[in-house]
């Protein structure tokens, strides 16, 4: 089988190298030519562990191939998958730009029966809109079918996450598409795993559910974390309690500095968009995009509360990506934070392992370090944001001695308190005392 994905960006990359890795002709597209060049060549714009030997494994065997023309992938595809960017609008909602150009343009090359799928997460009823936009613009009157088959990928094991996934989701109306989807996720089949198949809104609506759940879950346990710290509990213990309680589980309870990244912050403005032009309130939903951005705060607040005024105080921030294992700083929480204590008069050290460019270009105002070492070096603090494995084993020894005062601020609770303690830090995390 041939398939054709547009968008070759986090989504559309991994689910391409997959899907060749199973032994499927895939074409890539993508507008961007200096991306298309670089992707022949195996190089990988983003850091993604795994994904570039699989790129390079499948470009050379011939499965996967890059272009920037629509018409190349649409003309020897049966499925076309779109996988361009959903960007959130300032109010919230998603914008649909480049979803509804991409189907324009689809439509202008289809010449015979094609499977439409959206793999962007895309408000409900963003299906429906594409299934009007082929229509009107086919070039000759063809069959086409459209399906919703949204990603759970996370960043840092995506690749895991496509080749061992919990579940397949798809959406669609006729019978002919689910089973070339089926067809197409076979080697899935043989591993069993669980398949939901539904209608459309259905489809599109698990999605946002799903991510908007999770980062229920996270905002739930950080308020519970504020608590623990005010009554002496220990969060982590709390969420040990709560997790082993199978109709809860212990996923996404682990308390921190807020959720971030391209999904959870995104896909939960998007659903409170969507419910409010259904007149419809979500209640919870609303006050977890809430609690995030008070936890966010927070976090600020509680380094100025220990160190007294942060004025002409140097902080050594270790970690900017919004999680580790990825170079991905949209909607990061250290953003937030940095920019919050430089508010406060702060000046910040930082190092991380391969987000810091691009964190630099967005604030400018920070001093890049070549190592965690130099980032602590004269510092009045250290703040750890992002729980890199290189963090998780500091020469804490090392660290005490660099730094002028020995405050540390763990946001992602890697260190035992009692420990930090002993070594002479005056330690602070999230939700334990
Ligand atoms: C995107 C969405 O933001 C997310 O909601 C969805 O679930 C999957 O797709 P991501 O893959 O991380 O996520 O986006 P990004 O890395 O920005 O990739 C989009 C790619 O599409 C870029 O390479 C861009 O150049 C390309 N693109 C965009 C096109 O080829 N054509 C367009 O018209 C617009
Ligand atoms: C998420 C979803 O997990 C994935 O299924 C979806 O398709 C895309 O969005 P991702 O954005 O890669 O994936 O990151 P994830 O691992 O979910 O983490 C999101 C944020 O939550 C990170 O900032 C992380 O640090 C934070 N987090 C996660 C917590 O603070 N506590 C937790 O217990 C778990």
């Amino acid at each position: 089988m041939h398939i054709g994905i547009i968008g070759a960006g986090y989504v559309g990359l991994v689910t391409g190298a997959c899907f060749a890795e199973f032994g499927i002709f895939v074409t890539c597209v993508d507008k961007d030519e200096q991306k298309i060049k670089s992707l022949k060549k195996g190089k990988i714009p983003f850091y993604e562990p795994g994904l570039d030997t699989f790129v390079q494994k499948n470009v050379a065997q011939g499965r996967l191939k890059f272009t920037t023309k629509i018409a190349k992938a649409v003309e020897s595809s049966l499925v076309i998958f779109i996988a361009v960017g959903t960007p959130g609008r300032g109010d919230g909602s998603a914008d649909l730009k480049y979803v509804e150009g991409v189907a324009q343009e689809i439509a202008s090359h289809i010449d015979g029966y094609r499977v439409i799928v959206t793999k962007s997460t895309v408000p409900v009823g963003t299906g429906e809109k594409i299934r009007e936009i082929i229509s009107q613009n086919l070039r000759e009157q063809t069959d086409f079918d459209i399906v919703s088959n949204p990603e759970f990928l996370r960043e840092g094991s995506a690749i895991e996450d496509f080749m061992r996934p919990n579940r397949i989701v798809i959406g669609a109306k006729s019978a002919q598409a689910v089973a070339i989807m089926q067809d197409l996720y076979k080697p899935l089949y043989l591993i069993e795993t669980p398949f939901v198949i539904t209608n459309i809104e259905t489809a599109e609506l698990i999605k946002y559910a799903a991510n908007s759940f999770l980062a229920t879950k996270i905002s739930f346990i950080n308020e519970i974390s504020n608590l623990c710290e005010r009554i002496g509990a220990d969060v982590h213990m709390v969420a040990k309690g709560m997790g082993l309680d199978q109709r809860i589980g212990p996923k996404f309870l682990h308390p921190g500095p807020g959720f971030g990244g391209s999904c959870l912050p995104k896909d939960t403005s998007a659903l409170l968009k969507i419910a409010e032009a259904h007149d419809v309130h979500l209640g919870i939903i609303d006050a977890a995009v809430r609690a995030n951005e008070n936890q966010r705060a927070y976090m600020v607040q509680k380094i100025r509360d220990e160190m007294g005024s942060l004025k002409n105080k140097t902080l050594a921030v270790l970690g900017l990506a919004f999680k580790p294992n990825t170079d991905d700083i949209r909607d990061a929480p250290a953003l937030t934070i940095i920019q919050g204590l430089q508010k406060e008069g702060a000046k910040i050290r930082t190092y991380d392992p391969v987000a810091m460019k691009e964190a630099a270009r967005q604030i400018p105002k920070m001093k890049c370090c070549k190592d965690a070492y130099d980032a602590v070096k004269g510092a009045d603090a250290v703040v750890l944001i992002t729980e890199w494995n290189q963090f998780r084993n500091l020469d804490l020894a090392r660290i005490i001695t660099l730094l002028r005062e020995p405050f540390f601020f763990d946001l992602r609770n890697v260190y035992d308190p009692q420990k930090m303690k002993a070594k002479g830090f005056r330690y602070f995390s999230v939700g334990r005392v």
